[in-house]
């Protein structure tokens, strides 16, 4: 038998269809993925990505903003959930509520976000619309460290695609889906390993060591 070191227990956080949260729990069926999916929690009840979890054996929990008098309250209920659930790593993965300061800091250096755009640039929401709009020709998705700043924090990795004239936001989403979809468990793995050092807002990653064979040119 293999000696393979504990896991690293990681919970996500979602809003909807969950197809980050697939690429993660695909991820994570491999014997030699250094994370475990230990708990799936949802803002919004009834989303696909419940049943993606449920699907994997995965606990999940609902809890609804909306029951909360305060955005302090709310997250204090999600902190409560994930420490309950032994998290060590927190990842966002189309979770759609702003999170206050203080969950951020108590999460600091252990929460990752996937954001659909070549961050600094498209913060914020409709990214490949204003893409389109802007013109650029490249476009891409973003993990990053999460500080209380809107998609802001030390990037992890990055992937870019072609912006083609005949795109719509549709396609060009598309596009961007697949590469977040390689580039998240890589991120995630990253982490895990110990291999990001942060310094001020950048973060630098090691190289992978000789046969470890990770390749993600993008990094
Ligand atoms: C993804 O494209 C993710 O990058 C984006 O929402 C989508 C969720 O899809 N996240 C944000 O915009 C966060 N600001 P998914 O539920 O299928 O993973």
């Amino acid at each position: 038998m293999t000696f393979r070191p504990a896991k690293a227990k990681v919970g996500v956080l979602v809003s909807g269809r969950g197809s980050n949260l697939q690429a993660l729990l695909d991820a994570a069926a491999d014997p030699a993925f250094p994370a475990e999916i230990g708990l799936v929690l949802s803002n919004v009840p009834g989303v696909y990505a419940l049943e993606r979890a449920a699907r994997a054996g995965v606990p999940t929990r609902v809890i609804e903003h909306k029951d909360f008098a305060s955005r302090d309250a709310f997250d204090a209920a999600m902190d409560a959930a994930l420490r309950e659930a032994g998290v060590e790593i927190v990842c966002l993965a189309g979770f759609m509520r702003l999170l206050s300061a203080g969950f951020v800091s108590g999460w600091a250096g252990r929460m990752l976000n996937i954001h659909p755009a070549l961050l600094p640039s498209f913060k914020g929401l409709h990214t490949h619309r204003r893409a389109i709009e802007a013109g650029v020709k490249l476009h891409g998705c973003t993990v990053h460290l999460v500080t209380p700043e809107l998609d802001d924090g030390p990037i992890l990795a990055q992937a870019a695609v072609p912006v083609l004239a005949s795109d719509d936001e549709d396609s060009l989403a598309a596009r961007v889906l697949a590469e977040e979809h390689r580039i998240y468990p890589l991120a995630l793995r990253l982490l895990v390993e110990g291999r990001v050092r942060v310094d001020g807002n950048r973060a630098v990653v090691d190289a992978p060591g000789p046969g470890e064979g990770i390749r993600n040119p993008e990094m």
